[in-house]
């Protein structure tokens, strides 16, 4: 879906979530979001918080999973993806902070937490809409280039140009860790509806390999072109190299 504007990404995608959590709530279900961080969906968490204000969208008894974690950073750093997602998703959607989940990048055992997280998604029944973001080397969650298009949740080390995108947001670039959890492909690929948004020229090239290249582990958001019901919304400026 190519749109104008990156707001219209947001009330694109916005509208799309909120769709399926009213039909996952008709049919007596309480729906299950997958939520990324990142800048990318920050408009649509916007949107939808929107919705909710205004008695649109109930969001009571919505669940959430996010994608990733660092490993190693408290959760009360403010880049910390605990953070991050209570700042941005639990507090303006009004969801309850006991069905909002983030792997744990802080356990003794990482591993061990990584097979957690996937028995508390399998537990919950599976994420009903897969909300992603698209890094500039084509990552999805922090499945860096190489991933295994069958990976599940584990422990990977940032490419170097990941950790130079989100330097902005540490104070030095020293800071920013050098490993996370994050959800596997094959784990994203299980969502049953996969919906990502990118924004701007810095993206095009990403989005282009993504939706035109080859599935190929090298660009790890082609993997969607496997799955049956998958959403790339973009503005002009970001569908400027299809
Ligand atoms: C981050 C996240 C991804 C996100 C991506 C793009 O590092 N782990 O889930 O999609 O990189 O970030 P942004 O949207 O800020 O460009």
């Amino acid at each position: 879906v190519i749109v104008e504007q990156p707001g219209d990404v947001a009330s694109f995608a916005a509208s799309r979530i909120s769709d399926v959590v009213a039909r996952v709530a008709a049919s007596g279900k309480r729906a299950v979001l997958g939520v990324a961080t990142g800048s990318s969906p920050l408009g649509t968490y916007r949107a939808l918080a929107e919705l909710v204000s205004r008695g649109h969208l109930d969001t009571t008894g919505v669940s959430a999973f996010a994608l990733d974690e660092y490993v190693g950073l408290d959760y009360a750093h403010p880049e910390s993806y605990h953070s991050v997602v209570t700042r941005t998703v639990t507090e303006p959607l009004a969801l309850d902070p006991r069905r909002v989940h983030v792997p744990d990048g802080l356990a003794d055992d990482l591993p061990a937490a990584c097979s957690r997280y996937e028995e508390q998604i399998r537990a919950a029944g599976g994420i009903d809409v897969q909300l992603l973001g698209i890094g500039a080397n084509g990552h999805i969650g922090f499945n860096e280039p190489t991933s295994s298009l069958n990976s599940r949740t584990r422990l990977k080390t940032l490419a170097k140009r990941t950790r130079d995108d989100n330097a902005r947001f540490f104070d030095s670039p020293d800071q920013v860790p050098i490993h996370c959890l994050t959800q596997g492909l094959a784990t994203i690929l299980d969502a049953r509806q996969a919906l990502l948004v990118a924004q701007g020229v810095g993206k095009a090239e990403a989005i282009a390999a993504a939706v035109e290249g080859p599935v190929s582990a090298m660009c790890p958001a082609s993997v969607l072109q496997l799955h049956s019901h998958a959403t790339v919304v973009v503005d002009e400026a970001a569908a400027s190299r299809l």
